[in-house]
């Protein structure tokens, strides 16, 4: 700033003196000193000599003289003065739209200026109420081109960014209420980078949403002033899902849609996640569960039995056996038909993966011995998928259905592992080998021992 107010003294006196530009170009003059660059010479962007009369000298190459800047040109007339911002945008896709040729990108001057004035002569400064770039205007100023279906086809871009936001309880935040809580389209984008949000440096990529979400939504003040909670930040960071994301795992906007940022209703969740979870959703659905309504005690709202009451959204985590009495018991009392039922589903689980355990570990014994054993991988990844088949066969609440799967596993199971313990006969012959180690060990200790006596006698 301080550099900036030496810089505004030194180039009004350069402003005063002679500028032969205007007498040509006196339409250029009213416009620049309207702008935030009020103390700028016509040279201090486009550099040529404003002293010459002739064209040809003011416009001489000697003098570097810019013309109708092309897009790298344009970076290095305002990078001198905006280094920081010139060089952000040179990362950005307005750039690379614009270097493609056709009108397809972002100059300095689409965001800067109003629009009904879009010259780099009217840029707007940024302090003003009514700029282009204010909270208050970005979205629209966005919207010049992010709203227009033809501009946004030509790039492979949605035209629905505002019309969404505009819905959102962030742009009813910002555009009705005026409050600053909100989020508006550059506390997501950075303004001139504007990353593509496949570019793991974008803000938006999958993997840095529960950053630039969580600035606002792992606040609790800020949330605590809307009625949301802010803890649901940390419970995502600590889920499966937020150390699966590059498998294909949901992030903040998968969920809730970035421009809409919408909860999710109960009656949704079997949709929202069964789209991944299809096993688990499918089974649910058909089972008693499937019809059941919950009341919450504590809040007293009633909703269509979902995945979140067993799992939350935010941490999704899968219970661990034995979770009868912790997962079931949150709703049906000991004793009951259903407790019972959770624990012989919670007990195959348990087994079942404890067998899949001991499993690969006999494998990985025959493989360390050289046997490749191709045919007993194949067989461990299909009874690994039995697993899974429980696991969505849980969400069904028959003990009858997991227990008949069980015992097919544990068929396969014993038929395997015969296999595994034949290729891994017992160590026995080498039993000896320990008791050859102590003997010798035990002679050198007593002749290290001897050998110290007679030192210490002389
Ligand atoms: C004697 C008159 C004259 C003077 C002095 C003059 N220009 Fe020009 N300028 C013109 C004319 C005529 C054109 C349009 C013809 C052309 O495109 O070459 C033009 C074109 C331009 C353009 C557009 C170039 C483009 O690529 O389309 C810019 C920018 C410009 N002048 C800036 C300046 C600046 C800055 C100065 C002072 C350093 C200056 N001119 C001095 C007559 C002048
Ligand atoms: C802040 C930098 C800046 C300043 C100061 C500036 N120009 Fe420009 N000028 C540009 C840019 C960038 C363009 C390219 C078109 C655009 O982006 O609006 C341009 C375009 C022009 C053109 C081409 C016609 C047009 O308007 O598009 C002329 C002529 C011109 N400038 C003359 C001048 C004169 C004369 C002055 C001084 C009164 C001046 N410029 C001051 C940046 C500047
Ligand atoms: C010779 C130096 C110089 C050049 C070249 C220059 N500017 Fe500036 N610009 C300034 C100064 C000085 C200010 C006013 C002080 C401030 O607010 O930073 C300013 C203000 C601005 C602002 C308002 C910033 C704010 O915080 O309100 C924008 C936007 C801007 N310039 C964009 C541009 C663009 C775009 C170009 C190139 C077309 C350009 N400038 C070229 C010096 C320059
Ligand atoms: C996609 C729209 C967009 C483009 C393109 C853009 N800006 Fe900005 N710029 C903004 C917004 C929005 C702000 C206000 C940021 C804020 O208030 O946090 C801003 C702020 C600024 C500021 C003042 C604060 C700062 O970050 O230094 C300057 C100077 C500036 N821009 C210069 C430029 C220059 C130079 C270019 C071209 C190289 C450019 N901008 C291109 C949207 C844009
Ligand atoms: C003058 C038109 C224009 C304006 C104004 C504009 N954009 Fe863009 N934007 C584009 C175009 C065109 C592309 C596609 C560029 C390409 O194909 O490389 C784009 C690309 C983007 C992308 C990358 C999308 C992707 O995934 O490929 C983001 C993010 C973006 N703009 C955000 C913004 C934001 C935020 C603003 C306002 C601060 C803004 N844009 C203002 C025209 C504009
Ligand atoms: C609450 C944060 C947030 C706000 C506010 C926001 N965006 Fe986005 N935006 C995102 C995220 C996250 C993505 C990436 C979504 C994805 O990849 O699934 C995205 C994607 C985009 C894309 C590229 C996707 C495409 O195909 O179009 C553009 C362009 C874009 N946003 C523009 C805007 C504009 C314009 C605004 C303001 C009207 C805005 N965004 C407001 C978070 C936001
Ligand atoms: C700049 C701060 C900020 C950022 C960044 C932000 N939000 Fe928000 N968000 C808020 C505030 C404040 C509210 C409450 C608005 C209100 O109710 O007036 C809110 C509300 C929400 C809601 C609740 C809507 C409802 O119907 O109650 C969801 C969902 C949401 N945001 C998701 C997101 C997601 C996803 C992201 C990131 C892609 C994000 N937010 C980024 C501040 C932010
Ligand atoms: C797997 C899907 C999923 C993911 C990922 C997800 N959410 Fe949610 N979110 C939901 C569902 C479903 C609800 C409604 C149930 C609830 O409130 O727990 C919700 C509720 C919310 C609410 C409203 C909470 C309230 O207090 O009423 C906000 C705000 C929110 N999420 C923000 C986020 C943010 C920020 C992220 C990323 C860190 C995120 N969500 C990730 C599914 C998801
Ligand atoms: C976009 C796809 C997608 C959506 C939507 C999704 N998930 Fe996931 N989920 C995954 C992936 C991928 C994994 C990690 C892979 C794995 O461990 O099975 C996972 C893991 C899980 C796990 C842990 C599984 C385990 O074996 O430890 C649970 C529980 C879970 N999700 C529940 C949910 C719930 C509840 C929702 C809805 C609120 C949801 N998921 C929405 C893709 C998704
Ligand atoms: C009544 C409680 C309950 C509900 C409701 C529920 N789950 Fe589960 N879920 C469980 C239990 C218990 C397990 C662990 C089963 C096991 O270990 O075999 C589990 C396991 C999972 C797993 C891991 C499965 C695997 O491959 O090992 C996923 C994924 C999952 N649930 C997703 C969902 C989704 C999606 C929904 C909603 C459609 C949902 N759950 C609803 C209790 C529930
Ligand atoms: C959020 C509450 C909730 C949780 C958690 C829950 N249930 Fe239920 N369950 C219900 C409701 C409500 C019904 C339907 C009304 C009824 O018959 O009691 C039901 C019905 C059942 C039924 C069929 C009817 C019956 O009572 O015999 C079984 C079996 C059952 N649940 C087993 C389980 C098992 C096993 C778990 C743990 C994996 C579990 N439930 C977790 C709420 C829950």
């Amino acid at each position: 700033m301080i550099r900036h107010a030496f810089l505004f003294v030194a180039l009004a006196a350069t402003a005063s003196a002679q500028n032969t530009c205007v007498e040509c170009h006196d339409a250029q003059q009213a416009p620049v000193e309207n702008s935030a660059h009020p103390m700028l010479s016509c040279t201090d962007c486009h550099n040529g000599d404003s002293s010459a009369a002739e064209m040809e000298a003011s416009h001489a190459e000697a003098k570097k003289f810019i013309g109708n800047p092309k897009p790298l040109q344009l970076a290095q007339m305002c990078g001198d003065c905006h280094q920081k911002a010139t060089d952000a945008w040179k990362r950005s896709p307005h750039l690379d739209g614009m270097q493609k040729g056709d009108p397809a990108g972002a100059s300095c001057a689409s965001c800067h200026t109003r629009a009904a004035a879009p010259s780099s002569h009217s840029i707007v400064d940024c302090g003003d109420e009514n700029a282009p770039t204010s909270r208050l205007r970005v979205a629209e100023t966005c919207a010049r081109c992010h709203s227009d279906p033809k501009a946004m086809a030509r790039s492979g871009l949605r035209a629905d960014a505002l019309a969404l936001y505009e819905k959102s309880k962030h742009g009813h935040n910002v555009l009705e209420e005026k409050e600053e809580d909100g989020a508006s389209c550059v506390d997501c984008h950075l303004p001139h980078e504007a990353l593509r949000s496949s570019d793991p440096a974008s803000e938006t990529h999958v993997t840095r949403q529960s950053a630039t979400c969580g600035r606002c939504h792992g606040e609790e003040k800020r949330m605590k002033a809307h009625g949301l909670s802010h803890g649901l930040v940390a419970k995502f960071d600590g889920s499966p899902h937020a150390r699966t994301l590059k498998d294909g795992s949901p992030s903040c906007a998968a969920c809730h849609g970035p421009h809409l940022a919408r909860v999710p209703g109960f009656d949704e969740m079997g949709t929202l996640c069964g789209r991944c979870h299809e096993g688990p959703a499918r089974e649910l659905a058909s089972g008693p569960h499937g019809k059941a309504t919950w009341t919450d005690p504590q809040s007293g709202v009633a909703a269509p039995l979902n995945c979140e009451h067993c799992h939350g959204a935010h941490g999704a985590r899968r219970p661990e056996a034995p979770f009868a009495a912790k997962t079931c018991g949150k709703c049906h009392e000991a004793g009951t038909k259903a407790l019972e039922a959770g624990n012989l589903i919670s007990d195959i689980s348990a087994k079942t993966r404890e067998d899949v355990r001991e499993l690969h570990q006999l494998l990985d014994k025959v493989q360390k011995r050289g046997h490749d054993f191709g045919e007993g991988c194949e067989a461990l990844a299909a009874l690994d998928g039995s697993i899974h088949e429980l696991g969505a066969l849980a969400h069904g609440v028959s003990a009858e259905n997991c227990r008949r799967v069980r015992e097919s596993f544990q068929r396969e199971a014993k038929a395997l592992k015969s296999q595994l313990v034949e290729l891994t006969p017992e160590k026995r012959p080498l039993g000896w080998l320990p008791v050859m180690w102590a003997f010798l060990f035990a002679g050198v200790a007593l002749m290290w021992a001897k050998s110290r006596k007679k030192s210490v006698e002389i």
